[in-house]
């Protein structure tokens, strides 16, 4: 696990009411990568949106996500995940977010999108927040531990609210195969600083943590290279709008995340970071 000392929680809270717009025009409700099959090609494939669904269509059927369940989506963004679910697979789903603004979104998105009896969002710490045990049938999150500060003591945690046989999936920023050298940490310590991420884990370290907690993995999958193309698009789309110029309106850390798609993508590319999909399983 590779770490820096000067991410803030409020900052994370900050970055999220404050950029949700920008999120929105930059990747819709969704807030994270698209997954693209490999004989897709990298960006003249599927829309960005489409490779979105897809993953979140992949990761639900590794997750045997079926109608019924109950559902926790940590960090749930503005309720992409949470509204699909719910929709299309007939889940319960509880998301939560530390951003107000994320909250009031997601919840008024899914209303317009007719699942607001199947889906509620609270606004709270996933690190902080106490759930029953065996309360869900699957613990949910794309792209939020990553912002998380101590990973480790979250899935002892998540894994206590799963009933038996319950799923964890998540996707996640991994530091990558190549973070072991000088280089490979600089690149690391640069994403985590501009993307408010405390640590970034390896492959080996979730499943770790996973196991630790109790759960039996079901897969590790290294899903790197279908998911880049999303920061070539939204490279691409900061470029041809004045994102950059309204970025200065608002803060430092709104800017710094606009200006760092490349060091993302470096990283990726030279394998400094990583992008894993981890299922498992309580017994
Ligand atoms: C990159 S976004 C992903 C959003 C959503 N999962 C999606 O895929 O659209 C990260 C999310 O994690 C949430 N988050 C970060 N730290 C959190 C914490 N400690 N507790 C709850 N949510 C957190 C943020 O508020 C944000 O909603």
């Amino acid at each position: 696990m590779i770490s820096v000392s000067d991410v803030r929680s409020r900052d994370i809270r900050f970055h999220y009411d404050l950029t949700t717009v920008f999120y929105r025009l930059l990747r819709g409700q969704h807030i994270h990568h698209g997954l693209w099959d490999p004989e897709h090609g990298q960006v003249t494939g599927d829309s960005p949106l489409v490779a979105q669904i897809h993953l979140v269509n992949t990761l639900a059927t590794k997750a045997l996500i079926s109608a019924g369940q109950r559902v926790l989506d940590v960090g749930c963004g503005m309720g992409g995940s949470s509204i699909h679910l719910a929709r299309e697979r007939h889940c319960d789903v509880t998301g939560i977010t530390l951003s107000p603004v994320q909250k009031l979104w997601a919840t008024t998105s899914a209303a317009f999108s007719g699942v607001r009896r199947r889906t509620r969002f609270r606004q709270a710490d996933a690190e902080a927040i106490e759930f029953s045990a065996s309360q869900f049938d699957v613990v949910w999150s794309v792209e939020c531990t990553e912002h998380l500060f101590d990973k480790p003591a979250f899935f002892r945690k998540a894994a206590k609210w799963l009933k038996p046989g319950g799923r964890m999936a998540i996707c996640a920023w991994l530091a990558g195969e190549k973070s072991d050298t000088p280089a490979g940490v600089e690149q690391v310590r640069q994403v985590c600083e501009n993307f408010l991420c405390p640590s970034l884990g390896s492959e080996s370290d979730y499943v770790g943590w996973m196991t630790a907690g109790g759960l039996e993995m079901v897969e590790a999958a290294d899903w790197t290279d279908q998911v880049l193309a999303t920061w070539e698009i939204c490279e691409r789309r900061v470029r041809r709008t004045g994102m950059r110029w309204l970025a200065k309106l608002v803060d430092r850390n709104t800017q710094n995340f606009l200006n760092h798609f490349e060091t993302i993508l470096n990283a990726y590319r030279s394998r400094a970071m990583g992008y894993g999909c981890f299922v498992a399983r309580k017994n």
